[in-house]
């Protein structure tokens, strides 16, 4: 079968592997319709994760067809058509009971922190991902989704991981009626949790970003403001001046590890990686958000920062609060907020493109080329 695979530090090509098996009695095998690249792969394709396997293949946000399943397979069958969120999630574990899905102690037996995550490195399992003609999907019964009838697929897709983050990004910051919310970071996470900002009664959102496209979408998308963070000056006295030197309430990091706007972090973070990533959005959220507000993290980081201003969280009474994304608890909801109009997930769709030019949907995402906010990648083997 067609898959992408991991060469090696921004070295991606679209090659033959062997189809995937069943493996385990609970697991299914899929036939992908849709997957999209995300910007937690570009933590993968600049090299950043470590135990990233020569040979990988990436891909968490997907959907398919249900092709082979295995005998404990009770809740799929073959020709459901399904959206799988990215977290392997076992469904019995004491964190999946608590919906703590991207926390799972099963899906990623080797490691303590990190859950298991389809088409990452091996800190978080290993598995093959969907950036692939097919895939295994372990825990069939747990997580994968039936597609409701008349959903599009490229809603479908976008429910795996996109607006479930945007939408626990929001709801993470605790936002109470009225509040100021920033949100660092206009990619695909950020213009969605700024859009989900103003479902839990936000009264202003504004977005921080450095592309200009990226904003002008934002302010299109969401209905936000949104400024260039390399034309406002310091960003934290900004953000003071735009709410009478309080601050906001509510700062959302939807930016992570590969963070641009301060040298030091860029140089220790990026460059000779003395800690494991530039924590820029994270520093100015901290400094940002008011005395006893709340600090929201879905970008994703490495294990150990540095230059993250600890400090400042105890002296202001700031809450902290970060997760990799428990997408199979939101899904009901979220399902709905399609089904109704109120969220549009597709309209964050900006290119489509054959599985075998996946390189180039790297290449053009990375580089923020030809206006890229989210690209959708088509098997020829889709059928749909
Ligand atoms: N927690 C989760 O479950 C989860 C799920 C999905 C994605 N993520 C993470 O969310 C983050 C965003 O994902 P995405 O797909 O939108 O990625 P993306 O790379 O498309 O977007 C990141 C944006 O941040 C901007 N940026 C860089 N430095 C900045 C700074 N200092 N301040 C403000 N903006 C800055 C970039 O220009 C870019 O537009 C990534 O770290 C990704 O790994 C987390
Ligand atoms: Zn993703
Ligand atoms: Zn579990």
């Amino acid at each position: 079968m067609l898959a992408m695979e991991y060469r090696g530090p921004k070295r991606i090509r679209a090659t033959q592997k062997p189809m995937p098996e069943i493996l385990h009695p609970e697991d299914a095998i899929v036939r992908v319709t849709r997957s999209c690249i995300c910007g937690s792969d570009l933590h993968l394709y600049n090299g950043n994760v470590p135990d990233t396997r020569v040979g990988q293949t990436f891909g968490h946000e997907f959907t398919g067809v249900v092709e082979e399943i295995g005998s404990e397979v009770t809740k799929l069958k073959v020709g459901d058509n399904i959206l799988v969120p990215f977290n392997i999630a076992c469904g019995k574990c004491i964190f999946c009971k608590q919906g703590l899905f991207g926390n799972c102690h099963e899906g990623s037996p080797q490691a303590t922190a990190a859950g298991g995550f389809f088409g990452y490195s091996h800190i978080t399992g290993g598995y093959d991902g969907g950036q692939a003609e097919y895939v295994r999907v372990p825990y069939a019964n747990v997580s994968p989704t039936v597609i409701p009838p008349g959903m599009d697929i490229e809603d479908a897709v976008l429910l795996t991981d996109v607006v479930p983050t945007g939408y626990q990004a929001a709801e993470m910051g605790g936002i109470q009626t009225g509040d100021t919310v920033v949100v660092f970071g206009a990619g695909p996470v950020g213009i969605m949790a700024a859009r989900c900002a103003w479902l839990f009664g936000a009264g202003r959102v504004i977005i921080i970003d450095k592309e200009d496209y990226r904003l002008e979408f934002a302010r299109n998308y969401s209905k936000c403001e949104a400024y260039n963070f390399q034309e406002i000056g310091d960003p934290v006295v900004f953000i003071k001046k735009q709410t009478d030197w309080i601050g906001a309430d509510v700062c959302i990091d939807a930016v992570g590890a590969e963070a641009a706007g301060n040298a030091l972090q860029t140089i220790t973070g990026r460059k000779t990686l003395l800690q494991a990533g530039s924590a820029t959005a994270v520093h100015w959220a901290i400094n940002s958000v008011r005395k006893g507000g709340v600090v929201s993290i879905v970008g994703v980081y490495g294990p150990t920062d540095n230059l993250v201003p600890i400090g400042n969280v105890l002296n202001k009474g700031i809450t902290i609060r970060a997760n990799q994304t428990a997408v199979k608890r939101h899904l009901p909801r979220l399902i709905e907020h399609v089904q109704n109009g109120v969220l549009n997930p597709k309209g964050l769709i900006t290119h489509r493109l054959a599985l075998e030019d996946v390189a180039d949907g790297y290449r053009m995402f990375s580089a923020k080329l030809d206006n890229c906010i989210k690209t959708v990648l088509i098997p020829s083997t889709a059928g749909m």
